[in-house]
């Protein structure tokens, strides 16, 4: 089936590197010139796990080709499908000026039947949208081209999103006709062989179960974290309470980690535009902004504990921070929480020494020029002479740190683990005095802490 995909971001290059494995004849589409031309050229604009290998194999096999052309993308295909950015704005809604803009160029540009599947996560009534933005435009060229509109969300994860698009769990198709029906089994047969993986519904279900999947994955994490704020006041530890509870299988132990908040391109902009949605609708989704305020408060977490170990003072501290992304397995910083951490340590006058495996281009962009900030390639170097070193994204090869190494290098033996990965008593046998988020802090000799 020949398959064009518009946006070659996170979701865009998984869903084309996925869909030209599985055979198809796939184009991906960006606005942004210079990615075509690195992608042409065989880079990934992304860090994906995976990825790269992909792309090349499927490049070579001339199953994938990428263009800078929406012409060219939307007249390739049977299907053209939006893979485009929805970014939060100020008032909590999503973005859909970049869906919308490309409803127009489709209406613009096609010159036969074509279904239109909309895969970037959207308000409901937004396929309804997308319809009348390609039919206005069909109607001012005074063409009449049959087209249809699906939804058909993504559920993939960064850090595992290869293996995630090539394995769903399902995949949500809201349809309005047979065709479009047939069309969608067509193109997904590859990954639905097994048992059928296919969930059709109606569109707007379909855009609310995205949303939906989202807010329930974010409301247990900020549940978690909640729970972890009474934890340290009461004297409990949160890693014991997350085990018992993950024990329940009504519970589960996946999204109940106490942590640093949730970031991500995802989870923010879902909780705030449904609750925006559901305001529309004369609504007040009360609990979706309690989740989104918890998350807010969490994300300063972090740094209250390194103010409340120094004093309230951080001016001329040297802190080192291990890991920048939203969370492992990624380059991408969107509303990552160690984001918000550095800034509020660079305005209290404390420096910061920072590493990531992977996200140090992206780091980069968003501290460049700020001082106070750098960055090191090695994680031990950035710890050189640091005051403290928190831990805010879990990447493998931070989580058995050499406490001897650190202590040899810091200033001060003190660690915030928030990710609550780290062996402590092994620390604490290094004279560390280590903080965590939902646990008691523990130093030598070991004391437990209000
Ligand atoms: N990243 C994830 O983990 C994930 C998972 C599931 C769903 N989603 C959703 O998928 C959508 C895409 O997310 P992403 O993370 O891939 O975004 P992204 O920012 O990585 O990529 C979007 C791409 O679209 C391109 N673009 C913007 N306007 C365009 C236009 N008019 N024409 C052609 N290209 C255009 C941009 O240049 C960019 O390369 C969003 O709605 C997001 O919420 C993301």
């Amino acid at each position: 089936m020949k398959i064009s995909i518009i946006g070659s971001g996170y979701v865009g290059l998984v869903s084309g590197a996925g869909l030209a494995e599985a055979g198809h004849n796939v184009l991906c589409m960006d606005v942004d010139e210079n990615r075509v031309e690195q992608l042409r050229r065989g880079q990934s604009p992304i860090y994906e796990p995976g990825l790269d290998e992909m792309l090349a194999n499927n490049t070579q096999r001339g199953l994938l080709v990428f263009t800078a052309s929406m012409r060219e993308a939307v007249n390739h295909a049977e299907a053209v499908m939006i893979a485009v950015g929805t970014p939060p704005q100020e008032d909590g809604s999503a973005d859909l000026s970049h869906v919308l803009a490309v409803a127009r160029d489709i209406g613009d540009y096609l010159e036969k039947p074509a279904l239109v599947i909309v895969k970037s996560t959207v308000p409901v009534g937004t396929c309804d949208r997308v319809r009348a933005e390609i039919q206005r435009q069909l109607d001012k060229r005074g063409t009449d081209i049959g087209f249809s509109v699906a939804s058909n969300p993504e559920f993939l994860a960064e850090g595992v999103a290869i293996k995630a698009f090539m394995n769903p769990d399902r995949i949500i198709c809201g349809v309005e006709d047979d065709e479009s029906k047939q069309l969608l089994r067509e193109m997904y047969a590859p990954f639905s062989h097994k048992h059928d993986k296919m969930m059709f519904m109606d569109v707007r279900s379909s855009e609310l179960t995205k949303y939906s999947a989202n807010a329930m994955l974010a409301t247990k994490i900020s549940l978690m974290n909640e729970i972890a704020n009474i934890a340290e006041r009461v004297g409990a530890d949160i890693e014991n309470v997350r085990q018992g509870i993950g024990s329940d299988p009504r519970i589960g132990y996946s999204f109940i980690y106490a942590g640093p908040g949730y970031g991500g391109s995802c989870f923010p902009t879902a909780v705030r535009a449904l609750s925006h949605t559901a305001g529309e609708y004369g609504f007040e989704a009360e609990l979706l902004n309690a989740v989104e305020e918890v998350n807010n408060r969490q994300k300063t977490r972090l740094f209250q504990v390194l103010q409340t170990h120094f004093g309230n003072d951080l001016a001329g501290r040297s802190i080192a921070v291990w890991g920048l992304s939203f969370k492992p397995g990624t380059d991408d910083m969107r509303e990552a929480p160690s984001t918000m951490l550095i800034e509020a340590l660079l305005d209290a006058g404390a420096s910061v020494q920072a590493h990531d495996p992977e996200a140090g281009g992206e780091a980069l962009k968003v501290f460049r020029g700020r001082e106070g900030f750098s960055l090191h390639d090695d994680p031990y170097a950035a710890a050189n002479g640091a005051d403290a070193l928190v831990l805010v994204t879990e990447w493998k090869l931070y989580w058995v740190p050499d406490y001897a190494k650190l202590a040899e290098r810091m200033k001060h033996k003190v660690l915030v683990d928030g990710r609550n990965v780290w062996q402590r008593d092994l620390s604490v046998k290094h004279g560390f005095t280590c903080h965590a988020i939902g646990r008691p802090s523990i130093s030598t000799p070991m004391v437990k802490q209000p």
